[in-house]
C-alpha cells in the first residue's frame, strides 16, 4: 500500500530549487488567497489527456509538447499566445498528415513561470544578487529589490495563466483551429521561406482532401473534429507552494488533482526519489512527466516509475529524455529496463536541454543541427529496441526570433543578437519548429512502414 498522501506532505521532504521568502506571513496569506481561487483546469480534462497519452504509450498516437522555456509577465499579449499556438498547430498538421497518427498537443503555456537555476546567485560587475528564478518568483531586472522573491507574483502568474487558458480554449474550439483554415496559420514572416513553402504544399494537399470529403458529405458541420481541436497545458511543477494551493479534490472521483495545468512535470534537478517534488506529484491524478538526463541511474528510474505510477497505468507517466550526445550510450539500457519490468510509459525526446552552450559573446544558444541529431538518434534507438518513440518536448515560439543557431534561415553566431528575446533558454523559431516537424514526420512514417513490412513477413 502506498503511504498516506496529503497535499502538504512534501513539506517534510528535502526541497531543492525553492526560493526562500523573507516574509513568511505574506507567503501564507498568498497561499490562502490562491487556495480560494477557482481551479484553472478541471479534473475531467486531465483524465482526458491521460487517456490520449495512453494511446501514445500504446503506439497509436504522438505527443507534441512545446512552448516557451519561461513565460514572462512583460511579454503577455494575445499575439504571442496565438503565434505559439499556431506554430504548434502547423507542426501537428505536418505530423498528423505525414505520419497518419493522431497528435496530442500540449503547450508549455499557461503556467510555465518558475525555473530551476544552476546557481542561486548571479554576479555582474562585482555585484552579487539572487539569480532570476522565473516571473512567478522574482524579476529579471538586476536590482536587489526586483531579485527578492515576492509571493505576490504567484497571484499574477495565476491571473496570466487563467487568461492564457481562456484564449487557448477559444482558439482550439472557437473556429481558429478549423482545418479549412490550414493556410491561414502560416505566420507572415514564413511566407516564401523554404519551410513556409514546404508547409504550403502540404496544406494544399490537405485542402484537396477536405474538398473531397466535403463532396462526400463529411463537412465540419457533421464532423466536429474538422473545426475544433483539443489543446492541453503543462508546466514544470517547481514552485510547490503554488501547486499545493491549486490542488483540489475532484468531486466526481474523490481524487486529488493539481488544477494549475492538465499535465505537470518534474525537472531533471528536482527528481530525487525522496525529494519534495516527487512526493507532491505522486498524489495528484494528473498525467505526469519526469525529465531524464544522462546521469539517471537505472534503479532511480524504476523507483520513479514505482512511486509515480504504482498501478502501472498507461498515460500516467511520460519519461522525457534529454541526454545530448549521451543518448546513444544511456538511453538503450533504460528502455530495456523499462521493457523488462513491463512498465507502461510514454517516451518523449527533449532535444533542447542537453544541447545548451554559451557563445564567446555571452549568448546562451543551441545548435539546430545538434538538436536534430539528438532527435534522429532518439528515433533510431527506439527503432532498434522495437519501442514507440512517443513524442517530442521542445522550447519554441511563434515569434521570428534568432536564438538557436542554424536551420534553413542559417542563423549564425553573429546573428543571434538580431532578435534574441528569451527570458531563459534559447527557443526554436517557427521556421526551425516546422523543419523539426518535417523530420519527425519522416521518421514516424519510416517506423510505420517498417512495422507494416514486418507484419507482411510474419
Ligand atoms: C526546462 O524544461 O526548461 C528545464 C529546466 O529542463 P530540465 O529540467 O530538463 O533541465
Ligand atoms: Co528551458
Amino acid at each position: 500500500m502506498p503511504d498516506k498522501w496529503t497535499p502538504d506532505g512534501w513539506r517534510q521532504r528535502p526541497a531543492l530549487h525553492l526560493p526562500t521568502y523573507a516574509d513568511q506571513d505574506r507567503l501564507r496569506a498568498v497561499e490562502q488567497r490562491l487556495g480560494a481561487f477557482p481551479p484553472l483546469v478541471f479534473a475531467g480534462e486531465a483524465r482526458q489527456l491521460r487517456q490520449s497519452l495512453a494511446q501514445v504509450a500504446e503506439g497509436n498516437a504522438f505527443l507534441l509538447q512545446g512552448g516557451d522555456c519561461a513565460e514572462s509577465f512583460a511579454e503577455f499579449a494575445a499575439n504571442n499566445i496565438r503565434d505559439t499556438f499556431r506554430v504548434l498547430l502547423q507542426m501537428a498538421i505536418v505530423l498528423t498528415y505525414g505520419a497518419a497518427l493522431p497528435v496530442v498537443k500540449v503547450g508549455r503555456m499557461g503556467g510555465q513561470f518558475a525555473k530551476p537555476r544552476s546557481s542561486p546567485t548571479e554576479t555582474i560587475a562585482g555585484v552579487t544578487l539572487p539569480a532570476y528564478r522565473g516571473d512567478m518568483i522574482n524579476g529579471v531586472e538586476f536590482t536587489a529589490e526586483v531579485r527578492e522573491p515576492d509571493p505576490e507574483r504567484m497571484v499574477q502568474a495565476y491571473n496570466q495563466s487563467a487568461a492564457t487558458l481562456n484564449l487557448l480554449r477559444a482558439f482550439a474550439q472557437g473556429g481558429y483551429a478549423d482545418l479549412n483554415k490550414v493556410h491561414q496559420w502560416t505566420l507572415g514572416f514564413l511566407a516564401g521561406s523554404p519551410q513556409g513553402e514546404r508547409y504550403r504544399g502540404l496544406a494544399d494537399r490537405l485542402s484537396e482532401t477536405l474538398a473531397f470529403m466535403a463532396a462526400c458529405g463529411l463537412t465540419s458541420e457533421v464532423v466536429p473534429q474538422i473545426r475544433e481541436t483539443s489543446f492541453f497545458t503543462s508546466h514544470e511543477a517547481l514552485l510547490l507552494p503554488y501547486e499545493e494551493a491549486l490542488t483540489r479534490i475532484d468531486s466526481t472521483t474523490g481524487d486529488w488533482y493539481c488544477c494549475s495545468a492538465h499535465m505537470l512535470w518534474i525537472g531533471e534537478r528536482t527528481r530525487q526519489v525522496d525529494g519534495a517534488h516527487v512526493e507532491f506529484l505522486r498524489g495528484v491524478g494528473n498525467p505526469l512527466g519526469v525529465k531524464l538526463g544522462p546521469a539517471i541511474p537505472e534503479g532511480d528510474l524504476l523507483r520513479l516509475c514505482d512511486i509515480l505510477n504504482p498501478a502501472n497505468e498507461a498515460g500516467r507517466l511520460t519519461l522525457i529524455v534529454r541526454m545530448g550526445d549521451g543518448i546513444d550510450a544511456k538511453l538503450p539500457p533504460l528502455i530495456r529496463a523499462v521493457q523488462r519490468e513491463g512498465r507502461k510509459v510514454v517516451w518523449a525526446c527533449d532535444p533542447m536541454h542537453a544541447n545548451t552552450v554559451m557563445t564567446d559573446s555571452g549568448y546562451k544558444t543551441r545548435s539546430f543541427e545538434r538538436i536534430l541529431k539528438e532527435v534522429r538518434a532518439y528515433f533510431a534507438i527506439h527503432r532498434a529496441e522495437g519501442t514507440h518513440p512517443g513524442g517530442v518536448h521542445i522550447e519554441l515560439t511563434g515569434q521570428d526570433v534568432t536564438e538557436c543557431i542554424g536551420g534553413a534561415q542559417a542563423i549564425t553566431e553573429a546573428g543571434l543578437c538580431e532578435r534574441y528575446e528569451t527570458f531563459c533558454d534559447p527557443r526554436l523559431n517557427a521556421s526551425q519548429g516546422l523543419e523539426l516537424a518535417f523530420l519527425v514526420a519522416e521518421a514516424l512514417k519510416e517506423e510505420r512502414d517498417a512495422a507494416a513490412a514486418k507484419r507482411r513477413t510474419e
